[in-house]
């Protein structure tokens, strides 16, 4: 397997924030006039969301970096000087995290610089370090725009992409499975050897299918539930380490 330099930032940086988690809910919010139950809800869990108050204490753009911290943490995936694809990136929290973890805005001068690059339909404000495009990754010329923009294989290909939720369990499922089976095909072009994949699943049946294909091209594959992914939701990461393109 392709031998990694973790940090010691990198293996206590999880152990420190879930001490610091406190899960206990504290603010009411009433239900408004003209607010939808989901919308207060939804506000609900945001203020009372102990990750949402650490991502702004500690510079996140978005809760889910913490996911992404939780897998490093576990998987080493990243060392300074790798090249990284972070497809669904915006508002840009695991691009925040690739940048730090791979060194790609040269925050210490004297080691390896990464390259880190965010694609998400929506604009992402800069993040020093990391090259932003606005692109559909379902759309026919997205590898040939992509080709224009990287010439080489990378060390780690991420999707934490998701389609707006339709409300209907099933299609959501399948949607995001589509889109995790692409991100997959992706990998499998522009993956280094020993290079490892990320991406987000929803449980639902068709995640089976993707860890068998997956099976196929890497050592080892691995279903994830970082703490940090609230409990509530059926999303999990699959991890796929050490590719072996052949
Ligand atoms: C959960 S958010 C990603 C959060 C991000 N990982 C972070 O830490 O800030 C999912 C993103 O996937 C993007 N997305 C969904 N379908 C996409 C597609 N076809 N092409 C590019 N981005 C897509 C959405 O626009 C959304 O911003």
């Amino acid at each position: 397997m392709k031998k990694k330099h973790s940090s010691k930032k990198n293996s206590t940086f999880t152990k420190k924030t879930s001490a610091n988690i406190d899960r206990s809910l504290k603010v009411n919010v009433k239900t408004a006039k003209g607010r939808k139950l989901s919308s207060t809800n939804w506000l609900r869990r945001q203020l009372n969301d102990p990750y949402v108050k650490l991502a702004k204490e500690k510079g996140y753009r978005s809760r889910s970096a913490f996911k992404l911290l939780e897998i490093n943490d576990k998987f080493n995936l990243f060392k300074f000087g790798d090249s990284v694809i972070d497809l669904g990136c915006a508002p840009g929290g695991w691009s925040q995290v690739a940048v730090e973890k791979t060194n790609s805005n040269l925050y210490k001068l004297m080691q390896k610089q990464g390259r880190v690059i965010g694609i998400d339909l929506n604009p992402v404000l800069y993040i020093s370090g990391a090259e932003l495009f606005e692109m559909d990754f379902l759309e026919n010329n997205f590898e040939e725009k992509i080709r224009k923009i990287l010439n080489h294989r990378v060390d780690n290909v991420l999707s934490d992409m998701a389609s707006n939720s339709t409300g209907h369990k099933k299609s959501d499922h399948l949607r995001i499975m589509a889109l995790c089976e692409s991100a997959a095909f992706f990998a499998f072009d522009y993956l280094k050897n020993g290079g490892n994949f990320v991406s987000k699943v929803l449980a639902g049946g068709a995640e089976m299918e993707l860890q068998n294909l997956l099976k196929k091209k890497f050592s080892k594959v691995i279903n994830f539930k970082p703490k940090s992914s609230r409990s509530d939701s059926s999303e999990k990461y699959v991890v796929a380490l050490n590719f072996n393109k052949q």
